[in-house]
């Protein structure tokens, strides 16, 4: 069976990772990327995904996001990690073609009303153009299949925070809106540094994307150098975690992840900003902001191994068409 999925996004390397992905694998029908700043920009993340669009042929549509978080001081571009162009400071010729002219929230509403219970949003970025879409459309709750997330850090396998000690970036770029997100009557699964950073792209598993999935192969290739090296310089190691991919992997096939139930809340302000609570135990206490919130999961353990094959199978069968 597909799923038809909205990928909201802040492309981004591990986004143009996932974009692809969802594109390739066929139990995903991809409906629109809907755009949001984030690694770069609203402006160059959005010409960033009309760039793929073109150049790849996707089908989807692209829409514009919000160009900021709800409340909080916006933090800045990931010009560090993503280069100033989003996709490792390779060469990005400016797209012939433009975005749906609605704002991404109300691209949101709009597609969901008109397909109920049929609709996935996966976010992998900050969550401002959910929250705003939520706020503004309550009663889309109930008609939507699943949220999906790659954000936050729950502390399992001692993964706390890569932002700041007790952060993940994209919960961390606009906490408000993460917990509007996690505390609304839908239901939500949260894939954060607690898998992703339990899966990794060595420099050899690129190399082989680069010989076996065609031009898609070369282009992933192209946009990870810097990347990679980013991830040399600041944490020695010869590859990168497998973020917003595995958001992906979770909609294409969940029996990869073991999931906690729980409600979850997000740190607004202070030095935790950003950081990522789930209540999983039934203990009562005289204070408790948790307990009265929907029950979301949260993905623990990830089979790695067999995520890395599938993500490789499906890019080699489309890099063939
Ligand atoms: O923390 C990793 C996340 O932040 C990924 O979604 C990456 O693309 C950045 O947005
Ligand atoms: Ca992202």
């Amino acid at each position: 069976m597909t799923t038809k999925i909205i990928l909201d996004t802040d492309p981004g390397i591990d986004d143009a990772m996932a974009i692809l992905f969802a594109e390739a694998n066929p139990n995903i029908e991809l409906l629109a990327l809907t755009t949001i700043f984030g690694n770069a920009d609203i402006e160059t993340g959005t010409r960033n995904a009309l760039y793929l669009k073109e150049r790849f042929n996707l089908q989807c549509d692209v829409v514009k996001g919000t160009d900021k978080p709800l409340y909080r001081e916006p933090v800045g571009a990931s010009v560090a990690v993503h280069s100033e162009n989003g996709f490792g400071g390779i060469a990005i010729e400016t797209p012939t073609i433009t975005a749906d002219p609605r704002p991404a929230f109300q691209y949101i509403i709009d597609t969901v009303k008109a397909s109920p219970g049929d609709v996935t949003l996966v976010a992998v970025g900050p969550l401002t153009n959910l929250a705003l879409a939520y706020n503004h459309a309550p009663e889309i709750a109930e008609l939507i299949k699943e949220v999906v997330i790659m954000g936050g850090a729950f502390g399992t396998h001692e993964h706390t925070g890569n932002v700041t000690p007790f952060a993940e970036a994209n919960i961390h770029d606009d906490p408000h809106s993460a917990d509007i997100v996690f505390t609304a009557p839908w239901q939500v699964t949260i894939v954060g540094l607690d898998v992703t950073h339990e899966a990794f792209f060595s420099s050899d598993y690129i190399d082989t994307l680069r010989d076996t999935c065609g031009e898609v192969g070369q282009f992933m290739w192209d946009i990870s150098r810097f990347y990679l090296n980013f991830y040399k310089e600041r944490m020695g190691v010869n590859g990168c975690f497998v973020h917003d991919p595995s958001a992906i992997a979770y909609v294409i096939d969940p029996s990869l992840f073991t999931l906690r139930k729980g409600p979850v809340r997000v740190v607004c302000d202070g030095p935790a900003v950003g950081h990522t609570l789930q209540k999983y135990t039934d203990t009562k206490h005289k204070t408790d902001e948790w307990s009265d919130m929907p029950a979301q999961n949260v993905a623990i353990k990830v089979n790695d191994q067999a995520l890395l094959d599938l993500y490789l199978d499906s890019m080699t069968s489309y890099g063939a068409e």
